[in-house]
């Protein structure tokens, strides 16, 4: 029989979301409004310290909010990392908004800010200026975002932080999410925290925020019958999701431990692999909340088929890895879109692997993960 499925990030549950759903059920409150949903954006103005929250039902509603509300229009250049889930860039497109897609940094992995500078200063040349900034603090590691917030201040463009993996990530001790005009977080099963499915926008601009949530309601007018001035959309949270996250949020500081713990395990485990890497925190000031934890098979070292290798026995031995991001200007989906930069982003795309990194791991759970690299090991070394 196979052994139990060890999952790349799978939701963990601490107990806490019961009474909040059976609070929403006592009170007919199941629908996209009620106390859940104010507590869970007032938790999360606390946790964040952003000033404003809007739940929403997914992140990538709440990237396509961000651009909305900052007035991307057709044809509007957006910066945006290569290195990133497609749910980043997608909505650039909904809005008939061109992404300018910039390499990776190698440490980090998140957008480079030297070469977003180059592209501004040759697109302003050509009377392109880029209309907003989006950056992502990938697998959880902050971006360089004084530089990218410099570049913003200096050049007057808007930055919108995709922090959909940083949720508890810190840059100096202040959250990830927080430093732009607008920030996003995810509460997709896979991340740090779940709510089922659901999302957030964060701003300190009162305005953004009202905005925000009358977009995220059809752009309803506050009339007795039905108005609209414009079209909107139906974001909105649900009291039942919103008493799942209030739940979750209360542990958030235990998950956080829990994945920071997991990448010191691999951490120590690995560092006597030559020709293993792992994303590095460039300073102190940098804390990830370690969402994942991903590993780079150095090409010295390992042949592609060395890593297929790896990744085949893994799910052989039912533990899900998967590699890193595909780069978002070699997918299909975004042929044609600009790209800037050199193969930071595909190399790290071909030679990383995400390992399990859920709250929930077991010290069983590392034994078997550290086994299958021994017995691989074996293999690649003809022992
Ligand atoms: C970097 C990034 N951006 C955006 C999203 C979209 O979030 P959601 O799945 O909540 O729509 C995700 C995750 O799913 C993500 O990892």
């Amino acid at each position: 029989m196979n052994p139990p499925r060890i999952s790349l990030s799978p939701p963990h549950l601490s107990g806490a979301e019961q009474a909040y759903i059976t609070q929403a059920f006592a009170s007919n409150w199941v629908t996209s409004m009620g106390a859940n949903v104010d507590g869970f954006e007032s938790d999360i103005t606390f946790t964040t310290k952003c000033g404003y929250a809007v739940a929403l039902n997914s992140g990538t509603s709440a990237i396509h909010l961000a651009l909305r509300i900052l007035n991307i229009e057709p044809g509007d250049f957006v910066l945006c990392p290569t290195l990133t889930f497609t749910a980043t860039a997608a909505p650039i497109t909904y809005l008939k908004g061109i992404p300018v897609f910039i390499d990776s940094e190698a440490d980090t992995f998140n957008m480079d800010p030297d070469i977003c500078e180059e592209t501004i200063k040759k697109m302003i040349l050509r009377n392109k200026k880029p209309k907003a900034m989006l950056v992502v603090h990938l697998y959880g590691m902050p971006a360089k975002i004084e530089k990218l917030l410099r570049l913003s201040k200096l050049y007057d463009i808007p930055l919108i932080e995709d922090a959909a993996e940083a949720l508890g990530s810190t840059y100096n001790n202040q959250a990830c999410g927080t430093f732009g005009e607008v920030g996003i977080y995810s509460f997709n099963g896979n991340k740090i925290i779940t709510t089922g499915g659901g999302g957030a926008l964060v701003t300190a601009n009162p305005f953004l925020e009202k905005r925000a949530r009358y977009l995220s309601n059809h752009a309803r007018e506050l009339l007795p019958h039905y108005h609209h001035q414009e079209v909107g959309y139906n974001y909105r949270l649900s009291n039942i999701s919103a008493g799942i996250g209030r739940g979750q949020l209360s542990v958030l500081g235990d998950r956080i431990a829990a994945r920071k713990r997991n990448f010191e395990k691999y951490k120590k485990y690995f560092q006597n692999n030559e020709g293993v890497n792992m994303q590095e925190a460039p300073d102190s000031l940098f804390n990830s909340n370690r969402w994942l934890t991903s590993i780079l098979l150095e090409p010295e070292f390992y042949k592609k088929a060395d890593k297929n290798l790896l990744m085949d026995s893994f799910e052989a031995a039912n533990i899900e890895t998967r590699p890193l991001w595909k780069p978002l200007h070699l997918q299909p989906a975004y042929k044609g879109f600009p790209f800037r930069g050199g193969m930071v982003a595909e190399d790290l795309f071909n030679k990383g692997i995400c390992l399990p990194s859920g709250s929930n791991m077991r010290e069983s759970d590392f034994e078997r993960i550290f086994a299958v690299f021994e017995t691989v090991q074996k293999v690649l070394l003809g022992a």
